[in-house]
């Protein structure tokens, strides 16, 4: 997404050690970041480590307006179009639910009509005390967005509900805070990945999908406000923030995974590499070099899977479905021959002769192909511009509708 100006507000709790983690992820994101720290938080982080990482002075006193001619508070709390909090303790949590301004963050929380998003850290008792949940009852009132917290060990030697979530988490979730919601009330299905067809117990036909083009389109959905359910091939990337998984390692556990989500969906976005055939009659044990016959030839018989893309385009109704195609030469024809064939709505057609594009890597050069015969050719972009072009066509066709 484009840059945006995110004022970083960091609290006095030890998950504050990894603000610095948090700054990184923002700004390999693209943004500017400005960061605030209140006294307390300063003895968990060091404000150096900050600024050298931001590239600007840290904010850290309510009365130092003007240190090195830069803006003061309020300037701060204009300049911000999101103040993310991370982490918030409880005492910060209780300062904005009442208003309460006695130093630079607090006061900057209450003169800013920025976007908040706070990302909770503490003791898993002070997170469930009453006061604590009815603080944030009332921050969500007024429309304060909240991450986590998460459950686990705690530093305080207690388990529960208490971490502060990761800071690739909170990072995609401040982005999802800065996206128009363009696809509220969707339900989009994408699947991404290879699938990987066993032979015997521990081997498999596979391929080169590395699940990052479905992936980021998932991502970028959920930003966007649908309700996301992604499932997986052979991958081993993390969930995006905000989507539900269903891992399919087989085409014909993606089949029955795609057919048992389809009902619900409303778009369809069919990125995986699904294997056209799988062995026949897989072993249940390991293969032994004992196994093989005398001529040293092991010959597997393989059978067609069945074409998913083609199976819930018969039955697609209103439903938006786009099939994905790799193609290493006569793209385009070979992409439309697939649209007529399968009957979606649109195909990405990625031209996988090029080094530097399709599987594995982390850009692609795409081409949309349409039903009327017209054809887009798009640049070189990030799997996560390619994933925003292609929903950009998807809300102008649904709109249409
Ligand atoms: O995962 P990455 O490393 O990021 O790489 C991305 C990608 C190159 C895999 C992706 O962009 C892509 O092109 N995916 C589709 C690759 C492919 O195998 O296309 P295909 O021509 O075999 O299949 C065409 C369409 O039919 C695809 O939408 C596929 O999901 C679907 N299909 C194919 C076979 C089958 N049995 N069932 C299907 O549903």
């Amino acid at each position: 997404m484009d840059s945006r100006r995110i004022l970083l507000a960091i609290t006095g709790g030890i998950a504050a050690y990894k603000a610095p983690e948090l700054l990184r992820a923002l700004r390999k994101r693209g943004h500017e970041v400005r960061c605030a720290l209140t006294p307390e938080a300063e003895r968990f982080v060091s404000p150096l480590v900050l600024q050298s990482l931001s590239g600007r002075t840290v904010r850290r006193d309510l009365f130092d307006a003007g240190e090195e001619g830069e803006i003061d508070h309020i300037g701060l709390a204009d300049w911000a179009e999101l103040v993310l909090v991370a982490p918030a303790t409880a005492n910060l949590m209780a300062k904005m639910a009442h208003g309460l301004a006695d130093d630079l963050v607090s006061t900057v929380l209450l003169a800013t009509r920025a976007p908040v998003l706070i990302a909770p850290a503490m003791n898993v008792h002070m997170w469930s005390h009453p006061a604590t949940q009815t603080n944030l009852a009332i921050l969500r009132s007024r429309g304060v967005d909240c991450i986590g917290p998460e459950a686990g060990e705690l530093a305080c030697g207690w388990e529960g509900l208490g971490r502060m979530s990761d800071p690739a988490t909170i990072a995609a979730a401040a982005e999802a805070r800065l996206t128009p919601k363009s696809l509220a009330g969707e339900r989009v299905l994408v699947t991404a990945g290879g699938t990987a067809e066993p032979i015997d117990r521990v081997r498999t036909i596979t391929n080169r999908s590395s699940g990052k083009m479905g992936f980021a389109i998932a991502a970028e959905a959920a930003r966007r406000g649908a309700e996301v359910v992604l499932v997986a091939g052979a991958t081993s990337l993390e969930t995006p923030w905000g989507v539900r998984r269903v891992d399919a390692p087989s085409a014909l556990a993606m089949r029955d995974a795609v057919l048992a989500e389809f009902e619900a969906a409303s778009i369809v976005i069919k990125a995986a590499a699904v294997a056209d055939f799988r062995p026949e009659a897989p072993s249940d044990r390991k293969l032994k070099k004992e196994d093989l016959p005398e001529s040293g030839r092991l010959q597997l018989e393989l059978v067609q899977n069945p074409d998913i893309l083609a199976e819930i385009c018969r039955i697609k109704g209103a439903r938006t479905v786009v099939g994905f195609a790799a193609e290493s030469h006569d793209v385009v024809a070979a992409a439309q021959r697939k649209l007529a064939r399968k009957g979606c709505d649109l195909i990405v057609a990625n031209d996988i002769s090029r080094e530097d594009s399709g599987f594995e890597v982390d850009r692609n050069a795409v081409l949309f192909v349409w039903p009327d015969q017209q054809v887009e050719e798009l640049p070189l972009l990030e799997k996560s511009g390619v994933a925003a072009q292609l929903l950009d066509r998807i809300e102008k066709l649904r709109a249409k509708r």
